[in-house]
């Protein structure tokens, strides 16, 4: 396969959304694992698909991407139908699967020269580019070693580079930090806000609430293929309506009085002695300016009030029942009626149904 594309030329041309799925549904057999989702990207913003194990996230990657086709509903990249224009869709983006694409007996540099003169770029430009991108990610040292040497962090980011080797318009990620220590995933989320500051339009999929938060500017939430929640990272916060006050008094003399006087003003305080913190369930932030001009009539001296968001976890047990990192979905009362075990499906699914473009071929005839 020869793709010769200018990315850059794609990203200019065109103004809709860069990304786009109409009532994706995806069946295998008796499982719906994509049940009617629908959702639109701006260019240049990140939309993080969030969802626990077997939530559907990577088959609709799959869908997006045309690795696998939809069983009904439609998708359009950078303009282009999934369906009806797969070469131009595949032009326009990169994706960094789950399960690691890159070649293992190959040196980090060859994996990434080879992409590059798969997808038709000239010589010099290839190299050029395979040394700029082990640069960015911290890889020129390992640059000639075989990637089967590579640890987990160097994998992920190698990934990565490859997937960027065309400059594509517009980046899926399925859970492109899983498996990384924390500090690898930071390092990631840097190179990850870098190309969004320079245009390019990121679908990442995640387990990892902290992630949405720090990456994305619209949270899509599925469970059980289905979107149960989704809006910017603050307004899901919001939703769940579970923000608290916290003050923390200076002085432990002045706990008491600060809990009589906040009492006053708001229910269900409550205290935590020795950390002379006070917590109230608060409707908004004029709650809390509310109280913040309550004590500062007052002779109680504070080191800290604020309002306290609940975290995308909390969102997620409130709209879900289950936490966010549950690795299965037993306990659920969805209505989906099935039995599966995710992660039984999900590790012969990889050998069964491998994500490489063989497959669409297979899966379209
Ligand atoms: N090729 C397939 N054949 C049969 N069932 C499949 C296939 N691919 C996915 N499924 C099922 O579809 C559902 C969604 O799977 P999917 O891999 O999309 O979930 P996910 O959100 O990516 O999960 P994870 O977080 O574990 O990667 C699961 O029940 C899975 O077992
Ligand atoms: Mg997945």
């Amino acid at each position: 396969m020869t793709i010769t594309t200018d990315a850059r030329v794609v990203r200019d041309r065109f103004t809709g959304p860069a990304i786009e799925a109409e009532h994706l549904v995806k069946r295998f057999g008796d499982t719906t694992a994509v049940d009617d989702v629908s959702f639109s990207v701006p260019q240049g913003t990140v939309l993080g698909l969030l969802g626990p194990n077997g939530a559907g996230k990577t088959t609709t990657v799959r869908m997006m991407t045309t690795l696998s086709r939809p069983t009904s509903g439609s998708a359009r990249v950078a303009g282009h139908d999934v369906a009806r224009e797969p070469e131009l869709v595949r032009r326009s983006m990169g994706l960094t699967g789950q399960a690691a694409t890159v070649d293992e007996l190959l040196t980090g540099r060859e994996n990434l020269r080879l992409m590059g003169s798969l997808y038709g770029l000239p010589k010099g430009e290839v190299r050029r580019l395979s040394d700029e991108l082990l640069e960015r990610f911290s890889l020129t040292d390992a640059g000639h070693k075989v990637v089967k040497d590579y640890s987990g962090g160097m994998r992920r980011r190698l990934d990565l580079a490859v997937s960027l080797i065309a400059t594509p318009p517009v980046l899926f990620l399925d859970e492109p930090t899983t498996g990384l220590d924390p500090r690898s995933r930071v390092e990631l989320w840097d190179v990850l806000r870098g190309l969004v500051r320079d245009g390019t339009t990121l679908l990442l999929t995640t387990q990892y609430l902290e992630e949405a938060d720090q990456l994305a500017d619209r949270i899509v939430v599925i469970d059980h293929g289905r979107i149960i929640a989704e809006g910017t990272p603050l307004e899901l916060k919001d939703q769940s309506g579970q923000a608290a006050i916290v003050l923390t008094v200076s002085h432990a003399d002045q706990v008491e009085a600060a809990r009589a006087l906040l009492s006053a003003h708001v229910e269900g305080v409550h205290v935590d002695v020795a950390a002379r913190r006070l917590t109230a369930p608060a409707e908004g932030l004029h709650d809390m300016t509310r109280v913040a001009a309550v004590f500062e009539r007052s002779e109680i001296v504070l080191d800290d009030l604020g309002l306290q968001r609940p975290s995308l976890d909390d969102v997620f047990l409130s709209l879900t029942g289950h936490r966010a990192e549950s690795d299965t979905a037993s306990g659920d009362p969805g209505d989906t009626g099935d039995t599966r075990d995710t992660r039984d499906t999900r590790d012969t699914r990889d050998t069964r149904d491998p994500a490489d473009t063989s497959s669409t071929a297979e899966e379209s005839r």
